[in-house]
């Protein structure tokens, strides 16, 4: 669905030490961290039915009527980061909003269990949301019948993948979403042949005689770690986010300098991804798609990762009457 990205497969890029950089865009109320005095945000871990661990948080509004069967949405975080960017905002609103929320590091990433760290497997992430749905629907005050899921960036992908096997997943709602296949197939704005795929899966294949021999795991290119004069604006929209003080993040659990880059022996993985092959399948369980321009909810002026943390952007109105009407008729 979304056209630009960050060179998830720009080979051989040089992964550097994250310096903080000063710069940073907080316009249209970015706000990635923040908290409201209205929800409580208790640390959670979720058994996969791999039976490894996944890092969540659940987010309890703080009038939460405990004797009630309420309705719960999980929130997964973009591709590449940790639960702290975007995907605790996002579940912090909803909560205000009466939502019993949870969010989550999907597997191999963040606190989430899973060797080696960054690997791409996107079945294993579409797993992640299950798990949640099996943690909020053994909960006495969350109606097991209405349990949603939003996905930001690429989760927006592992979400509508879960949601096709997972039928107790009742309502979907993406934002800012990446098919992850399809971009890992084509490239941006299919800038990518077949032969430019085939010399990917070479090296990554390769890759993988590295590591059988011994050999340094390798990252593939994501978010840069520096901005030159020479840097495009994808670039630069990113770096902002996730190498300034407006997202940064460095959970001890995870890789602070390795945010968004996914090991190149595993990033092949996305090529066989197709979360929209069968997606009608998921009818009658609404599913909506909050995108950048050109998509099916405008936000006018927004880009990718304004739809992270610009609260004054982010459509939370539509998000909470998403969610307070979709459950009604499944
Ligand atoms: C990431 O940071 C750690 C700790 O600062 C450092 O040891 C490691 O070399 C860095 N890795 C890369 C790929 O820059
Ligand atoms: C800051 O971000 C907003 C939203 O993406 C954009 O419209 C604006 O041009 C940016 N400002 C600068 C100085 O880059
Ligand atoms: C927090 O709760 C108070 C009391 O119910 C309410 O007035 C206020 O609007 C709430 N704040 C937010 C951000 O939801
Ligand atoms: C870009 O940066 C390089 C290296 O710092 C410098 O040599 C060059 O003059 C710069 N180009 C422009 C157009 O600013």
């Amino acid at each position: 669905m979304k056209s630009t990205r960050a060179g998830f497969m720009a080979l051989g890029a040089t992964v550097m030490n994250t310096t903080l950089a000063t710069a940073q865009n907080l316009s249209y109320g970015a706000d990635n961290f923040y908290r409201s005095n209205n929800v409580t945000l208790w640390p959670i871990t979720i058994q996969t039915l791999y039976q490894t661990k996944v890092a969540g948080n659940l987010f309890l509004p703080n009038n939460l009527d405990r004797s009630a069967s309420n309705s719960a949405v999980i929130v997964g975080q973009p591709m590449g980061a940790v639960k702290e960017q975007s995907a605790n905002l996002y579940a912090t609103k909803m909560a205000e909003q009466g939502f019993v929320t949870v969010s989550l590091d999907i597997p191999f990433w963040g606190g989430s269990e899973g060797e080696p760290r960054n690997t791409v497997s996107p079945e294993f992430y579409a797993e992640g949301f299950s798990a949640a749905v099996d943690y909020l629907g053994t909960q006495e005050f969350v109606d097991p019948a209405r349990i949603g899921a939003i996905g930001i960036c690429g989760s927006g992908s592992f979400v509508i993948s879960a949601a096709k096997i997972d039928p107790r997943i009742a309502a979907i709602a993406t934002s800012s979403m990446y098919d992850m296949g399809a971009v890992s197939r084509n490239g941006l704005r299919h800038s990518q042949n077949v032969d430019d795929r085939k010399q990917i899966i070479a090296a990554a294949a390769q890759q993988r005689w590295v590591e059988i021999h011994g050999g340094e795991t390798e990252y593939v290119g994501g978010t840069p770690s520096e901005i030159t004069n020479t840097s495009d604006a994808v670039a630069r929209e990113f770096y902002d986010f996730y190498r300034t003080s407006r997202g940064l993040i460095t959970p001890a659990s995870s890789l602070p300098n390795l945010t968004t880059h996914p090991t190149l022996s595993s990033s092949t993985k996305f090529i066989n991804f197709y979360p929209f092959n069968d997606i009608d399948t998921i009818s009658p369980r609404p599913i909506l798609f909050i995108a950048e321009p050109k998509e099916l909810f405008w936000i006018p002026g927004a880009g990718h990762v304004d739809l992270y943390d610009r609260v004054d952007l982010i459509p939370f109105e539509k998000l909470v009457d998403f969610f307070q009407t979709s459950f009604v008729d499944n």
